[in-house]
């Protein structure tokens, strides 16, 4: 039993879409020309109705995905597969027209059912082919697959659906144009084909020339319909066309939206432009940093044991480089990463200073920071991996030095009560810490 989701299937689907589309663009152009097949064509097609009926043994035996589930019961299968598409694809691949080729023309009693019936072989020929033509749900399907998976950014997805679609759906109306008309009979078939699709697109795009018209009254009533779709595609396409193109980068959508927002705020409320420079600077790192996302936004959705693990990913950067956590437990990162809140600082910016209240300390992702003494001497420089801010935590006293970033500082804050909390429960990451505290407490400054 197959699974839908597994990689041999995926492939399977893959294959199969390219057989789809090439039965797709053939099929009607054998109804329209009902030229014979020749040379490698020949084995092409026998591979093509091999590669339909080994379809359906795939189809049969693969699951199907309920509520989450997958279910792979063969019954179950057979008769959820035969409520939908198992009749089409059945008759798809049976190549009839080999049938009605040799065995109609020597099987005299098939021949006279057919007379009975007023059909000649040549127009059971052109209807078996249109079975085959139905396989085109699968081709569906397929991209329906592929949307659904993700595998591109869905907004690229869309125009590809949507060239796609419009570029075959252009072959098949020109190929019934060509069916409903007269061909020039001065042109060969290409030429014929290529000029029908000249005016298929001509039309469908309202462009219109007219230097190629209707032949007949069929021909005439068909190309209204296809003006009338025509106008109204062009139109959604066109009407969809922005929010598509926006649909491409999300992300880069909304932080261009949010910085316009905030230019304007800024020049209503006269910020000074060197603070606007600055803030400008702030969001530009921001997005160069996080894509503009708010890693809190994002994970508040997800249930806890996924918000855990996207966190230990998220922060798997900052826990590799603190080496206080290095011999830490699994617990103990686990219960850290979710009270650890990433912040960022710009050059210059003082983080605290001396003699603040100290509510929380900070962990160094990137960057490096500089303690000042109250003389305004720089006592010492911390970077990756390293922490500050334990002091006035652990001894309840107001912050020893002042801190300033002196380039940008990706940091990760732990509030008091979290920090606290940690330290209760884990004495060893405590001692760890109390003996750094001490440390410094003793060194000059
Ligand atoms: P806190 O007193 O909360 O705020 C200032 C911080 O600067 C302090 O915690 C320490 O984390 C840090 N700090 C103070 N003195 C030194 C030093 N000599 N070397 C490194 N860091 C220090």
């Amino acid at each position: 039993m197959l699974d839908p989701e597994s990689p041999q299937r995926k492939l399977w689907e893959t294959i199969m879409l390219i057989w789809t589309i090439y039965a797709a663009v053939e099929a009607p152009l054998r109804i329209v020309f009902g030229y014979e097949l020749v040379g490698p064509m020949v084995y092409i097609d026998y591979l093509l109705y091999a590669f339909f009926a080994i379809d359906i043994l795939v189809r049969i035996r693969t699951g199907f995905f309920v509520d989450g589930t997958l279910v792979t019961n063969q019954w179950l299968i057979l008769k959820r597969y035969a409520s939908s598409w198992l009749i089409i694809d059945l008759l798809a691949a049976i190549p009839f027209d080999y049938f009605t080729h040799s065995w109609i023309a020597h099987a005299t009693d098939m021949a006279r059912v057919l007379r009975l019936l007023a059909v000649d072989s040549a127009k059971l020929f052109l209807l078996l082919q249109l079975i085959k033509f139905f396989k085109v749900h699968r081709l569906a399907q397929v991209l329906r697959g592929w949307g659904s998976s993700e595998v591109l950014n869905p907004g690229i997805m869309r125009l590809l659906f949507f060239g796609f679609w419009i570029t075959i759906g252009s072959h098949w109306i020109s190929c019934v144009w060509l069916l409903l008309g007269k061909a020039n009979p001065d042109l060969d078939s290409l030429t014929n084909y290529i000029r029908a699709l000249y005016f298929v697109t001509t039309t469908m795009t309202t462009i219109g020339y007219g230097d190629i018209t209707p032949s007949t009254n069929v021909q005439t009533v068909f190309t209204m319909g296809v003006q009338i779709f025509g106008a109204g595609m062009y139109g959604y396409l066109i009407g969809n066309l922005a929010s598509i193109i926006a649909s491409i980068d999300i992300a880069k959508t909304h932080h261009l939206e949010k910085m316009e927002k905030i230019s304007a705020f800024m020049r209503f409320r006269d910020i000074p432009l060197e603070l606007q420079t600055r803030i400008r600077t702030y969001y530009n790192y921001l997005w160069e940093k996080r894509r503009g996302y708010d890693e809190s936004e994002v994970l508040v959705e997800l249930p806890s044991s996924l918000k855990m693990d996207v966190a230990l990913h998220l922060n798997r950067e900052i826990i590799a480089k603190v080496p206080l956590f290095k011999g830490a437990s699994a617990s103990m990162i686990r219960d850290l990463v979710q009270e650890m809140h990433p912040e960022i600082f710009m050059p210059g910016d003082m983080i605290f200073q001396t003699g603040d209240i100290g509510e929380e300390m900070y962990f160094i992702s990137k960057g490096v920071v500089e303690v000042l003494s109250t003389e305004g001497n720089v006592v010492a420089t911390l970077t990756d991996g390293q922490f500050f801010g334990e002091i006035a935590l652990l001894l309840s006293m107001p912050r020893t030095a002042s801190v300033q970033a002196r380039e940008f500082c990706d940091l990760y804050k732990l509030e008091k009560e979290e920090f606290d909390s940690v330290l209760s429960r884990y004495p060893e990451f405590a001692a760890q810490v109390k003996e750094e505290a001490e440390r410094r407490r003793g060194s000059p400054g």
